[in-house]
């Protein structure tokens, strides 16, 4: 999803792979209490035509013990591109403040993702039956899977539903409010980059807020990062050069190759920027094991000026508090982050159709090669694997762009540490669709459970959250 700065063709590739990674979180908070049945709902796979009569099974989580059954509202996490018990699992504020508000919890899967996949994990393999993969019907499943919950839930009938999501998730959760006003009374949208999109966030944003966070940790280590794709490349041009890269960096397999190289590159470029989304106050457990504010650490690692190998002797360093701070990894894997699970397959075929986001570097305002963002081979490579073409403009025209100043009831939060919050809502373009700006936030650190190590910005914001769903639920403060 990431428009990778090394030359686009091995780029998109990666980027969209590891998709769910950058805008998803993963890691497990395993805690007590997150106490829920699963169940499942039939739902049409198709939303908006009458003549394919096919269903499929909609997986959802549903958690009873908070909600007072005489007036509680339901607190709704609409579902990201992943596995819903992992959004569950990592959205400890829902569950922070359910016994508070008395209220019910249901967190919906989202088509084609998780347990939730019409025809079955085949689909994958046939461009009609990935067809009905699109926000659009997203959102339709929930606004049903809510009807009927209300209908069918003794007591559910006249509560009150507010939408929660973080990343993906909290753009549907906007966007549900967009479309459905009438089955929710408001959203909260985490770190939602509802603007990524072409001409509403230039493409260079992105890195220059990712840049920015690495900035403010140390900018020797901006410049150390910058100049190191060059003493790569000029390592990576030789055989003796690639030898000395592959044993510096402690890889699994050998660079023999400049393409090789290039994927190298990109590799890093997607440890930094994944750094970047999680750079959270306190040790996380990603796909990755990490200390609390990863990126010092890292930058830690560069902050002395330095050229040549001496310089990949430290990117080393740096790169293995990402990849090796459990101290169980016992060589470095390039190929490692171009797994590709079915979430991450999902996405790349949604940035293929719907969800394009543009990105570009031009390593001036930000630290990595420049790579200018190219439509054309974009659309190229995706109707290779998908054989469909995205549409650049479909999104805004569907949800409104940046004319959503008759819209109410949303909550747009952003962590400044969070290269997302370029394409996010920062300031209010209507009366009561609220901005909330996390100065030390990463990616929806608001939407995680709370934790004695966060910042004061996040706790305010949480409070400030809070507040303002009490009102869309008329509710004194
Ligand atoms: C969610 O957390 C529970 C424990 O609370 C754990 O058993 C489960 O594996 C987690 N699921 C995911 C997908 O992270
Ligand atoms: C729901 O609200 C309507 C209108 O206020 C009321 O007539 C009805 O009794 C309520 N239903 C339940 C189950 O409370
Ligand atoms: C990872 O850390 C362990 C423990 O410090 C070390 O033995 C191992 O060599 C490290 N792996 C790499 C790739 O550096
Ligand atoms: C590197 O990662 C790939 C993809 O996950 C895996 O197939 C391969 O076995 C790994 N290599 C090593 C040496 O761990
Ligand atoms: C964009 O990509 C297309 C297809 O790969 C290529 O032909 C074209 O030269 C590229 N344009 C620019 C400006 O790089």
């Amino acid at each position: 999803m990431k428009f990778i700065p090394i030359q686009c063709f091995t780029a998109i590739l990666l980027i969209s792979l590891t998709y769910s990674r950058r805008i998803g979180i993963k890691d497990q908070v395993i805690l007590s209490g997150y106490d829920y049945r699963t169940d499942f709902f039939v739902q049409p796979v198709d939303h908006f035509g009458f003549s394919n009569p096919d269903t499929y099974k909609q997986r959802y989580l549903i958690a009873e013990q908070f909600w007072n059954k005489d007036g509680g509202p339901i607190f709704f996490y609409t579902g990201n591109e992943g596995d819903i018990a992992w959004f569950c699992n990592n959205t400890g504020f829902m569950w922070d403040i359910a016994a508070e508000f008395k209220a019910l919890l249901v967190f919906a899967e989202h088509r084609y993702y998780g347990e939730s996949i019409p025809y079955g994990p085949e689909a994958y393999k046939s461009p009609t039956k990935m067809n009905y993969l699109t926000s659009e019907q997203a959102l339709a499943d929930f606004a049903v899977l809510i009807s009927h919950l209300k209908a069918t839930l003794p007591g559910a009938t006249n509560s009150s539903v507010v939408a929660f999501g973080g990343s993906y998730g909290g753009m549907l959760s906007a966007w549900m409010r967009i479309r459905y006003p009438n089955v929710i009374v408001g959203a909260l949208a985490g770190s939602a980059p509802i603007w990524q999109f072409p001409s509403l966030t230039p493409c260079e944003a992105f890195n220059k807020v990712l840049t920015n966070a690495f900035n403010q940790a140390s900018p020797t280590c901006v410049d150390n990062i910058r100049k190191s794709w060059a003493a790569i490349t000029e390592r990576g041009s030789t055989d003796a050069g690639r030898d000395f890269l592959t044993k510096t960096f402690r890889l699994c397999g050998p660079l023999t190759s400049t393409t090789d190289v290039t994927l190298f590159k990109a590799w890093l470029v997607e440890a930094w920027t994944d750094l970047a989304m999680v750079n959270y106050p306190y040790p996380a457990n990603f796909l990755e094991n990490l200390p609390g504010w990863p990126v010092k650490k890292v930058c830690d690692k560069l902050s002395i000026p330095t050229e040549g190998d001496q310089l990949l002797e430290f990117l080393f360093e740096a790169a293995n508090i990402y990849f090796n701070y459990t101290g169980n990894t016992p060589c470095l894997n390039t190929s490692q982050q171009a797994t590709a699970s079915l979430g991450d397959l999902g996405w790349d075929y949604q940035s293929c159709t719907e969800m394009v986001m543009p990105m570009c570097t031009n390593g001036q305002m930000d630290m990595f090669e420049p790579s200018p963002w190219n439509f054309t081979d974009f659309s190229e490579q995706c109707y290779k694997r998908w054989k469909t073409r995205p549409r650049p403009d479909w999104i805004s025209t569907q949800y409104w762009g940046k004319q959503i100043q008759s819209v109410t009831n949303i909550i747009f939060s952003n962590g400044l540490l969070d290269p997302w919050s370029s394409g996010g809502v920062l300031e209010s373009p209507g009366a009561s669709l609220v901005p909330i700006i996390i100065k030390d936030g990463a990616h929806h650190l608001d939407l995680r459970a709370s934790n004695p190590l966060d910042p004061p910005t996040v706790v305010a914001a949480r409070t400030q959250e809070k507040n303002i769903i009490k009102m869309w639920l008329g509710q004194q403060q």
